[in-house]
């Protein structure tokens, strides 16, 4: 088997499990940006093709990870960015009904809470427990509700949400689904199109092992046309390639989702080292991915059950991911094993009284013994 490990910079004396805050570069995007760093100080090196291609392969290898097509892609520097677009082009105003859950992280929150100075009304669905049910979705929506705003996977516990389920839902009732796929893409299959999502936001700072200020926005085709464009970026014109005759007061718009790309989209430093990330993620495989981090987390989850841990919902088949979350049976008893395995340098995050382990793929089984041994 491949040895994913020597990939990447060498851990020792840490032992890293935390995947959902950083995702670090594997070696072949740390050379490739020195190259990029190198174009910065030779920029007569800096080609036209590079400029311009760029974006294009880096947007080829988002879609095929999202199984969807280039078109369906905008380049973006966050997830905040990528839910802006759609919160911001849909025009809601007051009449128009949002839900989202309380415990979607901030970035597929507070966009849309903003909605409420132009009156918007926005329903916060708490979850009784950690994760928010189709019932509790259900009984707020209304013939008003236009969007229905969900992370895939939840950042503090790891629970894989049911696309197929709460898109259904909000399409039945003629509304969009909106979603941030930041914790989940790269480290679980999925097949855009062939869901009910409309839109989906994704920052590829974690699995997919990117630079910080990078992202991507899945526009799907239907919901394009539905979408105001507040910011023309001069970059998403038809001609913008062209140096010496861009065009200028009669330009037209390309009519896909490139034409939210972020501005400055040609980012030759950032984008360089986030191509070479994709490639290495796309080379191993999403699939592989998943199946080397969910054998790692089964490991975990014995390992902890049979220590009384209690584990977070993404234990539940059918909503595992590459993240898993646990408590010990007191909140001081959490925070206490997170400083002790913090002491004996295991890097976890403690999010919301629950310890999250997240591993990739220079991880092994000795990662999460060492982990076990403390815990
Ligand atoms: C689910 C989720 N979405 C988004 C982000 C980051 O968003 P942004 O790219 O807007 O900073 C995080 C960061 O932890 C996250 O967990």
């Amino acid at each position: 088997m491949r040895d994913y490990r020597r990939e990447f910079s060498d851990f020792s004396p840490v032992t890293y499990l935390d995947c959902a805050y950083q995702g670090p570069f594997p070696r072949v995007t740390v050379d490739r940006l020195y190259r990029a760093i190198e174009l910065k100080s030779r920029p007569d090196r800096l080609k036209a093709p590079e400029y311009f291609g760029l974006p294009q392969r880096v947007r080829g290898s988002f879609a095929r990870i999202a199984g969807a097509q280039p078109e369906e892609i905008a380049l973006t520097t966050s997830a905040t960015q990528a839910i802006g677009i759609v919160a911001a082009g849909l025009k809601l105003d007051a009449g128009d009904e949002v839900v989202v859950a309380s415990s979607n992280f901030p970035s597929n929150l507070f966009t849309w809470l903003n909605l409420r100075r132009k009156g918007v009304t926005v329903k916060v669905v708490r979850p009784a427990q950690d994760e928010v049910t189709l019932d509790q979705v259900a009984a707020v929506l209304t013939p008003r509700t236009r969007v229905l705003a969900l992370d895939w996977v939840n950042y503090c516990t790891g629970y894989r949400l049911d696309l197929a389920a709460f898109g259904s839902l909000i399409h039945e009732r003629g509304g969009i689904f909106v979603v941030d796929g930041t914790q989940g893409v790269g480290g679980n299959p999925v097949n855009l199109p062939a869901l009910p999502v409309d839109a989906m936001a994704c920052a590829a700072y974690k699995m997919l092992l990117g630079p910080y200020g990078t992202g991507f926005a899945y526009v799907a085709r239907n919901l394009l046309p539905q979408l105001d464009i507040p910011v023309i970026n001069w970059y998403s014109v038809v001609g913008a390639d062209d140096f010496d005759s861009l065009p200028k007061e009669d330009f037209t718009l390309i009519h896909d989702a490139r034409v939210f790309d972020a501005g400055e989209t040609g980012n030759f430093i950032n984008l360089h080292g986030l191509e070479a990330s994709l490639e290495f993620v796309e080379g191993v495989t999403v699939k592989e991915v998943n199946t080397h981090c969910r054998g790692l987390l089964r490991r975990l989850e014995e390992g902890l059950r049979a220590r009384g841990y209690l584990l977070s919902e993404a234990s539940t088949p059918g909503h595992e991911s590459t993240i898993l979350g646990f408590r010990a049976s007191t909140q001081e008893a959490t925070a206490e094993l997170h400083r002790r395995l913090a002491a004996n340098q295991i890097e976890v995050s403690l999010r919301h009284r629950m310890i999250r382990v997240s591993p990739h793929v220079y991880n092994d089984e000795a990662d999460i013994d060492r982990l076990l041994a403390i815990a």
